[in-house]
């Protein structure tokens, strides 16, 4: 079976079998049910082993003198039910590669020249409604694919999902595999963010929403 519907019926199989006691809460917000956000192979570059820092602030190493090279890019969003429940407890992890196209891991063949300032993997818990947030730098191209970070999101008791978040207007979307594999076009385009200007969050910065919807 391959991966992507093997990773789609395991998600299934923990959606049906915590049906009965889902963490959910908040209020019904959602006036018809939201895009469930599609799921994403989960690629060959997450982390074999993590790392010391694997905070929400990607841009900065503990034990390094300087931030990370790139576009600094906060990313924050909720972590929701179809119907717009919130959903509470839920872990997020991202990693992506680094501003030169390079991931800390020995499968990318440059991973010796990774930029050690930045972090490439960050995990945090969402809050009491639901929300995450990472300071991170905005994703780049690499050969063969358009700018993207990884996604992994823990829901005790609701389920688990692997996907990918892209940036609108970026030129190579159009041809990128994973992301133009999903042939709904309103699934495909939850998975893409604007980035604006953050100059109320950080002078220089960029920002971005990306509400996750798991199938519950
Ligand atoms: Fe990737």
């Amino acid at each position: 079976m391959p991966t992507r519907s093997l990773e789609r019926r395991q998600w299934l199989i923990g959606a049906a079998a915590t049906l009965a006691t889902p963490q959910l809460a908040g209020l019904a917000t959602a006036a018809s049910p939201l895009i469930v956000t599609p799921g994403q192979t989960e690629g060959p570059f997450y982390p074999v082993k993590l790392p010391a820092d694997m905070d929400a602030d990607l841009v900065r190493v503990k034990g390094q003198a300087t931030e990370a090279v790139g576009q600094v890019t906060h990313i924050s969003g909720r972590i929701l039910g179809k119907q717009g429940e919130i959903v509470r407890g839920a872990m997020v992890e991202i990693w992506q590669c680094d501003a030169h196209g390079i991931y800390n891991h020995p499968g990318d063949s440059g991973h010796k020249r990774h930029d050690a300032a930045f972090q490439g993997y960050g995990r945090v818990q969402v809050d009491a409604a639901g929300r995450y947030a990472f300071r991170t730098i905005r994703p780049v191209a690499y050969p063969g694919r358009t700018p993207h970070i990884h996604f992994k999101v823990h829901a005790p008791g609701v389920g688990r999902l692997t996907t990918q978040m892209y940036v609108a207007g970026e030129p190579l979307n159009a041809s990128d595999g994973p992301l133009n594999g999903i042939r709904d076009r309103k699934a495909r385009e939850s998975l893409i963010v604007a980035l604006a200007e953050a100059g109320d969050l950080e002078a220089g910065a960029q920002k971005g929403t990306f509400d996750i919807v798991l199938a519950v």
